[in-house]
Protein backbone atom coordinates (compact mmCIF):
# COMPACT_ATOMS: atom_id res chain seq x y z
CA UNK A 1 0.00 0.00 0.00
CA UNK A 2 1.50 3.30 -0.85
CA UNK A 3 2.04 5.76 2.01
CA UNK A 4 0.41 8.46 0.28
CA UNK A 5 -2.51 6.84 -1.33
CA UNK A 6 -5.76 8.39 -0.26
CA UNK A 7 -7.65 6.85 2.77
CA UNK A 8 -10.98 5.01 1.42
CA UNK A 9 -12.56 5.01 5.11
CA UNK A 10 -11.61 7.56 7.87
CA UNK A 11 -13.03 7.31 11.22
CA UNK A 12 -12.67 10.70 12.92
CA UNK A 13 -12.75 12.86 16.19
CA UNK A 14 -13.35 9.58 18.35
CA UNK A 15 -13.62 10.36 22.00
CA UNK A 16 -11.37 7.09 22.55
CA UNK A 17 -9.56 5.12 20.02
CA UNK A 18 -8.59 1.59 21.82
CA UNK A 19 -5.59 0.20 19.68
CA UNK A 20 -4.35 -2.49 21.83
CA UNK A 21 -1.27 -1.88 21.37
CA UNK A 22 1.51 -2.33 23.85
CA UNK A 23 3.46 -5.23 24.85
CA UNK A 24 5.61 -7.54 22.37
CA UNK A 25 4.54 -6.98 18.78
CA UNK A 26 2.25 -9.99 17.77
CA UNK A 27 2.07 -11.72 21.15
CA UNK A 28 -0.69 -12.28 23.01
CA UNK A 29 -0.91 -9.78 26.76
CA UNK A 30 -0.55 -10.90 29.94
CA UNK A 31 0.65 -9.07 33.50
CA UNK A 32 0.82 -5.52 33.41
CA UNK A 33 0.29 -5.82 29.45
CA UNK A 34 -2.54 -6.87 29.54
CA UNK A 35 -4.10 -3.58 31.00
CA UNK A 36 -1.39 -1.17 29.74
CA UNK A 37 -1.82 -1.12 26.06
CA UNK A 38 -2.19 2.44 24.51
CA UNK A 39 -5.46 4.14 23.99
CA UNK A 40 -5.28 7.58 21.93
CA UNK A 41 -7.67 10.57 23.37
CA UNK A 42 -9.61 12.39 20.26
CA UNK A 43 -8.40 10.45 17.75
CA UNK A 44 -8.40 9.04 13.74
CA UNK A 45 -8.35 5.76 12.38
CA UNK A 46 -7.41 5.87 8.55
CA UNK A 47 -8.05 3.05 5.96
CA UNK A 48 -6.65 2.02 2.37
CA UNK A 49 -9.12 -0.57 1.12
CA UNK A 50 -9.10 -3.48 3.50
CA UNK A 51 -6.30 -2.64 5.80
CA UNK A 52 -5.69 0.24 8.53
CA UNK A 53 -3.48 2.65 7.07
CA UNK A 54 -2.88 5.42 9.62
CA UNK A 55 -3.91 5.68 13.71
CA UNK A 56 -3.56 8.55 15.61
CA UNK A 57 -4.58 11.37 17.91
CA UNK A 58 -6.74 14.27 15.42
CA UNK A 59 -3.76 17.00 16.04
CA UNK A 60 -1.75 14.35 13.42
CA UNK A 61 -3.76 13.39 10.79
CA UNK A 62 -2.40 13.76 7.62
CA UNK A 63 -5.11 16.38 6.09
CA UNK A 64 -3.42 15.63 2.50
CA UNK A 65 -4.78 12.01 2.17
CA UNK A 66 -8.12 12.98 2.14
CA UNK A 67 -9.95 12.93 -1.15
CA UNK A 68 -12.85 12.94 -2.98
CA UNK A 69 -13.39 9.12 -2.61
CA UNK A 70 -12.34 9.33 1.35
CA UNK A 71 -15.70 8.13 2.90
CA UNK A 72 -15.54 10.25 6.19
CA UNK A 73 -17.30 8.91 9.61
CA UNK A 74 -17.83 10.73 12.58
CA UNK A 75 -17.29 9.25 16.21
CA UNK A 76 -17.73 12.22 17.99
CA UNK A 77 -18.11 11.36 21.41
CA UNK A 78 -17.19 7.25 21.10
CA UNK A 79 -15.48 4.41 21.01
CA UNK A 80 -13.45 3.11 18.26
CA UNK A 81 -11.64 -0.15 18.87
CA UNK A 82 -10.67 -3.61 16.69
CA UNK A 83 -13.75 -5.88 15.56
CA UNK A 84 -14.03 -8.35 17.98
CA UNK A 85 -12.61 -12.15 17.92
CA UNK A 86 -14.66 -14.65 19.00
CA UNK A 87 -12.26 -16.98 19.15
CA UNK A 88 -14.40 -20.46 20.73
CA UNK A 89 -17.91 -21.38 19.23
CA UNK A 90 -19.96 -24.31 18.37
CA UNK A 91 -21.74 -22.53 15.05
CA UNK A 92 -22.98 -25.12 13.30
CA UNK A 93 -26.04 -27.54 14.95
CA UNK A 94 -29.24 -28.95 14.72
CA UNK A 95 -32.08 -28.40 17.13
CA UNK A 96 -31.94 -26.90 20.19
CA UNK A 97 -32.02 -27.71 23.90
CA UNK A 98 -34.62 -25.34 26.12
CA UNK A 99 -36.10 -28.75 26.92
CA UNK A 100 -33.28 -30.03 28.90
CA UNK A 101 -32.93 -25.78 29.92
CA UNK A 102 -36.11 -26.78 32.62
CA UNK A 103 -34.22 -30.24 33.47
CA UNK A 104 -31.49 -28.11 34.67
CA UNK A 105 -33.73 -25.40 36.38
CA UNK A 106 -34.83 -29.08 38.17
CA UNK A 107 -31.62 -29.53 39.72
CA UNK A 108 -30.22 -32.00 37.38
CA UNK A 109 -26.39 -31.11 35.74
CA UNK A 110 -24.59 -31.28 32.48
CA UNK A 111 -23.20 -34.78 33.27
CA UNK A 112 -26.30 -36.21 34.62
CA UNK A 113 -28.11 -34.90 31.41
CA UNK A 114 -24.90 -36.14 28.83
CA UNK A 115 -25.18 -40.16 31.00
CA UNK A 116 -29.02 -40.05 30.18
CA UNK A 117 -28.36 -39.93 26.42
CA UNK A 118 -29.31 -36.09 26.27
CA UNK A 119 -26.84 -33.37 26.07
CA UNK A 120 -24.44 -33.39 23.53
CA UNK A 121 -26.22 -36.54 22.34
CA UNK A 122 -29.13 -34.84 21.93
CA UNK A 123 -27.93 -32.56 20.00
CA UNK A 124 -25.99 -34.93 17.63
CA UNK A 125 -28.99 -36.54 17.00
CA UNK A 126 -30.70 -33.57 15.77
CA UNK A 127 -27.57 -32.62 13.76
CA UNK A 128 -27.65 -36.12 11.95
CA UNK A 129 -30.81 -35.57 10.91
CA UNK A 130 -30.86 -32.49 9.56
CA UNK A 131 -29.70 -31.28 5.56
CA UNK A 132 -26.43 -29.83 4.58
CA UNK A 133 -28.78 -26.86 3.57
CA UNK A 134 -30.80 -26.64 6.45
CA UNK A 135 -27.47 -26.50 8.51
CA UNK A 136 -25.99 -23.63 6.31
CA UNK A 137 -29.17 -21.61 6.73
CA UNK A 138 -29.11 -21.70 10.38
CA UNK A 139 -24.84 -20.73 10.62
CA UNK A 140 -25.64 -17.93 8.36
CA UNK A 141 -28.42 -16.38 10.57
CA UNK A 142 -26.38 -17.26 14.11
CA UNK A 143 -23.40 -15.10 11.90
CA UNK A 144 -26.29 -12.62 11.04
CA UNK A 145 -26.27 -12.46 14.92
CA UNK A 146 -22.74 -12.38 15.94
CA UNK A 147 -22.27 -9.47 13.47
CA UNK A 148 -24.78 -7.56 14.95
CA UNK A 149 -22.67 -7.80 18.40
CA UNK A 150 -19.75 -6.58 16.33
CA UNK A 151 -17.71 -9.95 15.72
CA UNK A 152 -16.03 -9.77 12.53
CA UNK A 153 -14.05 -12.80 12.89
CA UNK A 154 -15.06 -16.51 14.86
CA UNK A 155 -14.16 -19.57 14.81
CA UNK A 156 -16.61 -22.69 14.58
CA UNK A 157 -16.51 -26.16 15.99
CA UNK A 158 -17.48 -29.12 14.63
CA UNK A 159 -18.04 -31.80 17.12
CA UNK A 160 -22.38 -32.52 16.39
CA UNK A 161 -21.79 -34.89 14.29
CA UNK A 162 -19.20 -37.39 15.70
CA UNK A 163 -19.40 -39.65 12.51
CA UNK A 164 -17.26 -39.58 9.57
CA UNK A 165 -19.77 -38.35 6.81
CA UNK A 166 -21.20 -35.70 9.65
CA UNK A 167 -18.42 -33.97 10.73
CA UNK A 168 -16.67 -33.54 7.24
CA UNK A 169 -20.23 -31.68 6.62
CA UNK A 170 -19.87 -30.19 9.66
CA UNK A 171 -16.71 -28.18 8.39
CA UNK A 172 -17.63 -27.21 5.32
CA UNK A 173 -20.88 -25.99 6.43
CA UNK A 174 -18.81 -23.93 8.35
CA UNK A 175 -16.38 -22.84 5.17
CA UNK A 176 -19.02 -22.10 3.15
CA UNK A 177 -20.88 -19.78 6.04
CA UNK A 178 -17.78 -18.19 6.30
CA UNK A 179 -17.44 -17.68 2.72
CA UNK A 180 -21.02 -15.77 2.04
CA UNK A 181 -21.21 -13.16 4.12
CA UNK A 182 -18.33 -10.94 5.33
CA UNK A 183 -17.22 -12.38 9.21
CA UNK A 184 -14.36 -14.17 8.48
CA UNK A 185 -14.79 -18.18 10.04
CA UNK A 186 -12.11 -20.20 10.85
CA UNK A 187 -13.21 -23.71 11.59
CA UNK A 188 -11.90 -26.29 14.25
CA UNK A 189 -12.44 -29.82 14.11
CA UNK A 190 -14.06 -31.14 17.00
CA UNK A 191 -14.82 -34.88 16.29
CA UNK A 192 -13.27 -35.83 19.83
CA UNK A 193 -16.30 -34.15 21.74
CA UNK A 194 -18.15 -37.24 23.14
CA UNK A 195 -17.96 -40.70 22.29
CA UNK A 196 -20.65 -41.44 19.66
CA UNK A 197 -23.04 -44.14 20.67
CA UNK A 198 -21.45 -46.60 17.95
CA UNK A 199 -18.19 -46.53 19.80
CA UNK A 200 -19.52 -46.68 23.43
CA UNK A 201 -18.51 -50.71 23.57
CA UNK A 202 -15.01 -50.09 21.85
CA UNK A 203 -14.80 -46.81 23.97
CA UNK A 204 -12.40 -43.78 23.56
CA UNK A 205 -9.48 -44.65 22.18
CA UNK A 206 -10.93 -46.61 19.59
CA UNK A 207 -12.91 -43.97 18.25
CA UNK A 208 -9.80 -41.49 18.57
CA UNK A 209 -7.70 -44.36 16.23
CA UNK A 210 -10.70 -44.08 14.11
CA UNK A 211 -10.43 -40.23 14.27
CA UNK A 212 -6.99 -40.36 12.76
CA UNK A 213 -7.31 -43.35 10.86
CA UNK A 214 -10.49 -42.31 8.83
CA UNK A 215 -11.00 -38.56 8.75
CA UNK A 216 -8.12 -36.29 9.95
CA UNK A 217 -6.60 -36.63 6.34
CA UNK A 218 -9.38 -35.17 5.11
CA UNK A 219 -9.06 -32.02 6.72
CA UNK A 220 -6.16 -31.02 5.33
CA UNK A 221 -6.30 -27.58 4.42
CA UNK A 222 -10.01 -27.26 5.74
CA UNK A 223 -9.54 -27.11 9.39
CA UNK A 224 -7.16 -24.95 11.24
CA UNK A 225 -7.64 -26.61 14.58
CA UNK A 226 -8.08 -29.98 15.78
CA UNK A 227 -9.61 -29.75 19.78
CA UNK A 228 -11.05 -32.64 22.28
CA UNK A 229 -13.02 -32.77 25.18
CA UNK A 230 -11.04 -34.11 28.04
CA UNK A 231 -13.28 -34.43 30.90
CA UNK A 232 -15.15 -37.25 32.65
CA UNK A 233 -18.44 -38.28 30.48
CA UNK A 234 -15.78 -37.46 27.65
CA UNK A 235 -12.17 -38.07 27.04
CA UNK A 236 -10.20 -38.91 29.85
CA UNK A 237 -6.81 -37.59 29.84
CA UNK A 238 -4.07 -40.19 28.53
CA UNK A 239 -6.42 -40.45 25.22
CA UNK A 240 -6.72 -36.74 24.79
CA UNK A 241 -2.82 -36.47 24.90
CA UNK A 242 -2.63 -39.38 22.34
CA UNK A 243 -5.19 -37.81 19.93
CA UNK A 244 -3.55 -34.23 20.25
CA UNK A 245 0.17 -35.83 19.66
CA UNK A 246 -0.90 -37.66 16.88
CA UNK A 247 -2.85 -34.07 15.01
CA UNK A 248 0.14 -32.55 15.67
CA UNK A 249 2.24 -34.78 13.87
CA UNK A 250 -0.01 -34.27 10.88
CA UNK A 251 0.17 -30.87 11.00
CA UNK A 252 -2.42 -29.09 12.90
CA UNK A 253 -2.94 -26.60 15.57
CA UNK A 254 -3.95 -27.88 18.75
CA UNK A 255 -6.41 -26.69 21.23
CA UNK A 256 -8.34 -28.29 24.20
CA UNK A 257 -11.61 -28.21 26.18
CA UNK A 258 -10.43 -28.89 29.74
CA UNK A 259 -10.69 -28.25 33.59
CA UNK A 260 -14.29 -27.53 32.90
CA UNK A 261 -16.06 -29.36 35.69
CA UNK A 262 -13.01 -31.00 37.50
CA UNK A 263 -9.50 -31.06 36.84
CA UNK A 264 -8.06 -33.53 35.26
CA UNK A 265 -4.55 -31.68 34.24
CA UNK A 266 -5.92 -31.28 30.43
CA UNK A 267 -4.76 -27.92 29.89
CA UNK A 268 -0.99 -28.26 30.88
CA UNK A 269 -1.16 -31.43 29.01
CA UNK A 270 -2.08 -29.54 26.11
CA UNK A 271 -0.03 -26.40 26.58
CA UNK A 272 2.95 -28.92 26.65
CA UNK A 273 2.36 -30.14 23.37
CA UNK A 274 2.23 -26.49 21.58
CA UNK A 275 -1.69 -25.70 22.06
CA UNK A 276 -2.81 -22.52 20.80
CA UNK A 277 -5.37 -22.68 23.37
CA UNK A 278 -6.74 -24.17 26.44
CA UNK A 279 -10.47 -23.61 26.54
CA UNK A 280 -12.58 -23.65 29.94
CA UNK A 281 -9.99 -23.37 32.99
CA UNK A 282 -12.94 -23.08 35.41
CA UNK A 283 -10.65 -25.88 37.17
CA UNK A 284 -7.27 -24.87 36.44
CA UNK A 285 -5.81 -24.04 39.41
CA UNK A 286 -3.56 -20.79 39.62
CA UNK A 287 -0.27 -22.53 40.40
CA UNK A 288 -0.83 -24.78 36.90
CA UNK A 289 -1.84 -21.59 35.10
CA UNK A 290 1.56 -20.16 36.20
CA UNK A 291 3.21 -23.08 35.13
CA UNK A 292 1.69 -23.36 31.96
CA UNK A 293 2.70 -19.54 31.23
CA UNK A 294 6.24 -20.40 32.10
CA UNK A 295 6.65 -23.32 29.97
CA UNK A 296 4.82 -21.81 27.08
CA UNK A 297 6.64 -18.44 27.53
CA UNK A 298 3.26 -16.77 27.68
CA UNK A 299 2.21 -17.78 24.38
CA UNK A 300 -0.69 -20.41 24.97
CA UNK A 301 -4.12 -18.63 25.70
CA UNK A 302 -6.39 -19.60 28.14
CA UNK A 303 -9.83 -19.06 26.82
CA UNK A 304 -12.67 -18.58 29.17
CA UNK A 305 -16.35 -18.59 28.76
CA UNK A 306 -17.91 -16.86 31.53
CA UNK A 307 -21.19 -17.29 30.14
CA UNK A 308 -21.13 -21.40 30.61
CA UNK A 309 -21.28 -21.33 34.38
CA UNK A 310 -23.43 -19.26 34.34
CA UNK A 311 -25.63 -21.23 32.18
CA UNK A 312 -24.90 -24.14 34.19
CA UNK A 313 -25.11 -22.79 37.36
CA UNK A 314 -21.85 -23.93 38.52
CA UNK A 315 -20.50 -21.39 41.07
CA UNK A 316 -16.89 -21.99 40.10
CA UNK A 317 -15.66 -19.20 37.80
CA UNK A 318 -12.23 -19.59 36.05
CA UNK A 319 -9.50 -17.47 37.94
CA UNK A 320 -8.69 -15.00 35.68
CA UNK A 321 -7.38 -12.58 37.63
CA UNK A 322 -4.86 -15.14 39.05
CA UNK A 323 -4.31 -15.78 35.36
CA UNK A 324 -3.59 -13.22 34.11
CA UNK A 325 -1.11 -11.94 37.49
CA UNK A 326 0.90 -15.44 36.82
CA UNK A 327 1.69 -14.17 33.21
CA UNK A 328 -0.85 -16.22 31.60
CA UNK A 329 -2.81 -14.20 28.85
CA UNK A 330 -6.35 -14.49 29.02
CA UNK A 331 -9.31 -14.62 26.16
CA UNK A 332 -12.64 -14.80 26.35
CA UNK A 333 -15.63 -16.33 24.51
CA UNK A 334 -19.31 -17.28 24.32
CA UNK A 335 -19.16 -20.59 23.57
CA UNK A 336 -22.03 -20.55 21.77
CA UNK A 337 -23.65 -23.70 21.29
CA UNK A 338 -27.06 -25.41 22.44
CA UNK A 339 -26.26 -26.94 25.57
CA UNK A 340 -23.72 -24.95 27.78
CA UNK A 341 -24.35 -21.18 25.97
CA UNK A 342 -26.99 -20.28 23.77
CA UNK A 343 -25.88 -16.94 24.08
CA UNK A 344 -24.07 -14.71 21.09
CA UNK A 345 -23.54 -11.86 23.49
CA UNK A 346 -19.87 -11.49 23.83
CA UNK A 347 -20.32 -7.96 25.63
CA UNK A 348 -22.32 -9.93 28.16
CA UNK A 349 -19.45 -12.32 28.31
CA UNK A 350 -16.65 -9.71 28.80
CA UNK A 351 -18.99 -7.77 31.93
CA UNK A 352 -19.42 -11.51 33.60
CA UNK A 353 -15.63 -11.68 33.11
CA UNK A 354 -15.17 -8.53 35.12
CA UNK A 355 -18.08 -9.42 37.59
CA UNK A 356 -17.06 -13.17 38.38
CA UNK A 357 -13.03 -13.15 37.32
CA UNK A 358 -11.96 -10.06 38.38
CA UNK A 359 -10.61 -8.58 35.09
CA UNK A 360 -10.59 -5.01 34.62
CA UNK A 361 -12.14 -3.34 31.91
CA UNK A 362 -8.96 -3.09 29.58
CA UNK A 363 -8.03 -6.65 30.20
CA UNK A 364 -11.65 -7.59 29.47
CA UNK A 365 -11.33 -5.79 26.00
CA UNK A 366 -7.86 -6.99 24.96
CA UNK A 367 -8.90 -10.67 26.04
CA UNK A 368 -11.80 -10.50 23.02
CA UNK A 369 -9.89 -8.68 20.63
CA UNK A 370 -5.83 -9.31 20.60
CA UNK A 371 -5.38 -12.26 22.68
CA UNK A 372 -8.44 -13.47 20.96
CA UNK A 373 -6.45 -13.35 17.79
CA UNK A 374 -3.64 -15.02 19.36
CA UNK A 375 -5.54 -18.10 20.48
CA UNK A 376 -6.62 -18.34 16.50
CA UNK A 377 -3.12 -17.52 15.42
CA UNK A 378 -4.25 -14.62 13.94
CA UNK A 379 -2.34 -11.80 15.98
CA UNK A 380 -0.85 -10.81 13.14
CA UNK A 381 -3.54 -10.11 11.25
CA UNK A 382 -6.31 -8.51 13.54
CA UNK A 383 -6.94 -7.68 17.06
CA UNK A 384 -5.46 -4.30 17.52
CA UNK A 385 -5.44 -1.05 15.28
CA UNK A 386 -2.44 -0.48 13.76
CA UNK A 387 -0.68 0.12 10.50
CA UNK A 388 -1.19 -3.03 7.56
CA UNK A 389 -3.70 -5.22 10.18
CA UNK A 390 -7.21 -6.10 8.69
CA UNK A 391 -9.79 -2.94 8.46
CA UNK A 392 -12.30 -4.72 10.84
CA UNK A 393 -13.26 -2.07 13.49
CA UNK A 394 -16.29 -0.97 15.38
CA UNK A 395 -17.81 2.25 16.56
CA UNK A 396 -19.41 1.86 19.89
CA UNK A 397 -22.24 3.94 21.12
CA UNK A 398 -20.45 4.86 24.41
CA UNK A 399 -17.90 7.37 24.87
CA UNK A 400 -15.50 5.56 27.09
CA UNK A 401 -13.70 1.49 27.68
CA UNK A 402 -14.69 1.74 31.55
CA UNK A 403 -18.46 2.12 30.08
CA UNK A 404 -18.53 -1.28 27.91
CA UNK A 405 -18.92 -3.98 30.56
CA UNK A 406 -20.85 -1.64 32.70
CA UNK A 407 -23.94 -1.19 30.18
CA UNK A 408 -24.92 -4.90 31.48
CA UNK A 409 -25.74 -6.71 28.59
CA UNK A 410 -26.33 -4.15 26.42
CA UNK A 411 -24.79 -4.66 22.56
CA UNK A 412 -22.67 -1.17 22.03
CA UNK A 413 -21.80 -1.23 18.75
CA UNK A 414 -23.12 1.24 16.29
CA UNK A 415 -21.08 0.41 13.56
CA UNK A 416 -19.19 -2.76 12.32
CA UNK A 417 -16.12 -2.26 9.73
CA UNK A 418 -15.19 -5.63 8.22
CA UNK A 419 -12.14 -5.62 5.70
CA UNK A 420 -12.43 -1.61 5.64
CA UNK A 421 -16.31 -2.54 4.03
CA UNK A 422 -19.16 -0.40 6.31
CA UNK A 423 -22.24 -2.92 6.24
O1 LIG B 1 -17.80 -26.14 25.25
N1 LIG B 1 -17.98 -28.87 27.03
C1 LIG B 1 -18.14 -29.37 25.95
N2 LIG B 1 -18.70 -28.88 24.85
C2 LIG B 1 -19.45 -27.67 24.79
C3 LIG B 1 -20.88 -27.86 25.10
C4 LIG B 1 -21.53 -28.64 24.09
C5 LIG B 1 -22.95 -28.92 24.39
O2 LIG B 1 -23.38 -29.03 25.56
O3 LIG B 1 -23.66 -29.09 23.40
C6 LIG B 1 -18.83 -26.60 25.65
O4 LIG B 1 -19.35 -26.24 26.72
FE1 LIG C 1 -16.92 -25.35 23.70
Amino acid sequence: MADSAPYSLLIIDAAQVLTLTGGAPDQPLAGPDASGWTIIEHGYVACVADKIAAVGPMSELNRARIGPETRLLDATGRVVMPGLVECHTHLVFGGNRAHEFERKLRGETYLDILASGGGILSTVRATRAASEAELLASALQHLAGFRHYGITTLEAKSGYGLDRDTELRLVRVARAAGQQQAVRVVPTFLGAHVVPPEFKAAGPQAYVDFLLREVLSDLKGEAAFVDIFCEEGAFPLDVARYYLEQAHKMGFGLKIHAEQLHDLGGCEMAAALGATSVDHCDYLTPAAAARIARQTQGRTVAVLLPLVPLFLRQQQFAAGREFIDGGLPVALSTDFNPGSCPSKNLWLAVSVACLKMGLSPKEAVAAVTRNAASALGLAADCGSLEPGKRADILVLNVGSVAEIPYWLGENPVREVIIGGELG
